[in-house]
């Protein structure tokens, strides 16, 4: 049995930040939100948050995130444990002895700003604690450049000694470039027995969880094979490094996948993000949150996707879709925007300069040029005419605009809504259409032209 803890109450002051730092996104997740998804396949049977700077925010904000993901994932309920005032990570870990008195199994301590693990790696780091039946297993890494992260001192068996923080290292203990990553797996009932005894006799005085060490019977490090996997965050600096890993990760992952990426450095994929094979990214494409793109399709470039599917063989050039679903075949741009749940069905065309919001669009429709359709529901084979508008907001509320199957609007076309165009529907050019049309119907709704034969403006 498995609980985890997370460290999360300390203000991350190298940030220079009124935001805890845990609450610092990375890749469109927060850093706590991260270390918390990367214990999901571990089903603990418990899990504590140690909250304290900005505890009502981190609460908060982790309660929002893990409700969506654990629609799926049926984890324990979050507890929070606050530490009212960050004495160190040692009296961090103190606050849980009231929550845990009857609890017997092992703890698996992450700090809230280690966001990059992979869950493989905390599956592996329990599996060597229980088969040497550690007191404690904790995670280490040669680190090229080890600044700011504790010095991991182990025997030959790789059982530790002593783990001292940077800045009360030696000039000697400095040049160790083994660091201890914060990740620990504890068997609790032997922490929990000499958390009490903990000394803050440091240059920080704080309580460090890493004086643990000395007071435990077999405190073992295990080796990550990748560094980057443990890399802290403690400054912009580092969040933006970290992002760099991700990006690079993500984007070797969809390559080796059979996705081609036209200068992979230009491009940014979040980590939620799917792709199959044949897609292809063209520069200064941005794909977010919880996009699906299927096979063949070719997006960019220049074009930002955003929590939005799109099926087989759609083609985006430089634009925006948010929230949105593109059906096979599709061609969105260049210069298109679908936010708001547009929903558009297969083989259109959506042009240039043309915005969709909440708008659903039947088969084989075509909105090519300068078009705004909002709250909008369009049948098959519609053609929308160039600066065609529907006038959807009486500026109070906001109304629907129908048009059925195979109806034409001419070029400056206003449909004020609510309003119903039948199917075969002809719109003339330039009109102002306010009252619904019947099937198989031309609608002309503006001024017929005067011509004055022989008219010319008054000599002076
Ligand atoms: C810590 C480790 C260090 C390790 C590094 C890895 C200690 C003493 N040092 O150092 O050996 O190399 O992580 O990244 O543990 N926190 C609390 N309450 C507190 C203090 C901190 O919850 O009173 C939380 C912070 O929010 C953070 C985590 O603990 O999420 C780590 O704290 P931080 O101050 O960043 O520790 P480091 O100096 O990085
Ligand atoms: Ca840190």
């Amino acid at each position: 049995m498995v609980a985890v803890a997370i460290l999360a109450a300390g203000r991350g002051t190298r940030m220079k930040s009124d935001l805890p730092k845990v609450l610092h996104e990375l890749g469109g997740r927060t850093l706590v939100q991260r270390v918390l998804e990367s214990c999901v396949p571990l089903h603990p049977c418990r899990r504590l948050v140690i909250v304290g700077y900005g505890a009502d925010l981190v609460r908060n904000s982790l309660q929002q995130t893990d409700a969506i993901v654990n629609e799926q994932n049926q984890q324990p309920t979050l507890e929070f444990v606050e530490q009212k005032q960050q004495l160190g990570t040692g009296h961090a870990i103190q606050q849980l002895l009231p929550h845990l008195t009857d609890f017997t199994g092992d703890l698996l301590v992450l700090n809230g700003d280690v966001p990059l693990l992979r869950p493989d790696t905390l599956e592996q780091l329990i599996n060597i604690h229980k088969e040497h039946g550690n007191a404690a297993t904790l995670l280490a890494a040669h680190l090229p450049k080890p600044t700011g992260y504790g010095r991991v001192f182990c025997d030959s068996k790789n059982l530790v000694k002593q783990i001292v923080e940077e800045r009360d290292c030696t000039d000697a203990q400095r040049k160790n470039h083994r660091i201890n990553a914060g990740v620990y797996c504890f068997n609790w009932p032997k922490l929990a027995e000499i958390l009490p005894q903990l000394k803050a006799d440091n240059d920080q005085q704080e309580y460090y969880l890493t004086d643990t060490v000395h007071l435990l019977e077999q405190v073992m490090a295990v080796d990550v094979d990748d560094y980057r996997e443990i890399l802290g965050i403690n400054s912009r600096q580092h969040l933006a490094n970290a992002y760099h890993v991700l990006q690079d990760w993500v984007k070797t992952n969809w390559m080796a996948a059979g996705v081609t990426m036209i200068d992979p450095d230009s491009i940014t994929i979040d980590d939620t993000v799917q792709l199959e094979p044949d897609v292809i990214l063209e520069p200064q494409t941005h794909l977010r949150g919880n996009t699906i793109i299927q096979a063949g399709s070719h997006i960019g470039p220049g074009s930002l996707i955003e929590n939005s599917q799109l099926g087989k063989n759609v083609t985006v050039q430089f634009s925006v879709v948010s929230d949105s679903i593109v059906a096979d075949e599709t061609r969105i741009g260049p210069y298109a925007h679908l936010r708001g749940h547009a929903n558009v069905g297969q083989g259109c065309r959506i042009g240039n300069f043309v915005e969709l919001k909440n708008a659903e669009v039947g088969n084989a429709t075509n909105i090519a040029h300068l078009s705004y359709l909002g709250d909008a529901t369009l049948g098959d084979k519609v053609n929308i005419g160039a600066g065609t508008i529907t006038a959807n907001y009486d500026g109070v509320k906001k109304h629907r605009t129908i048009i059925g199957d195979r109806t034409k609007t001419g070029s400056n076309s206003v449909l004020v809504a609510p309003l119903t165009l039948g199917t075969d529907v002809t719109v003339a050019a330039g009109s102002i259409v306010t009252d619904d049309v019947p099937d198989d119907s031309l609608v002309i709704a503006r001024e017929r032209q005067v011509i004055k034969p022989g008219w010319r403006l008054p000599s002076q």
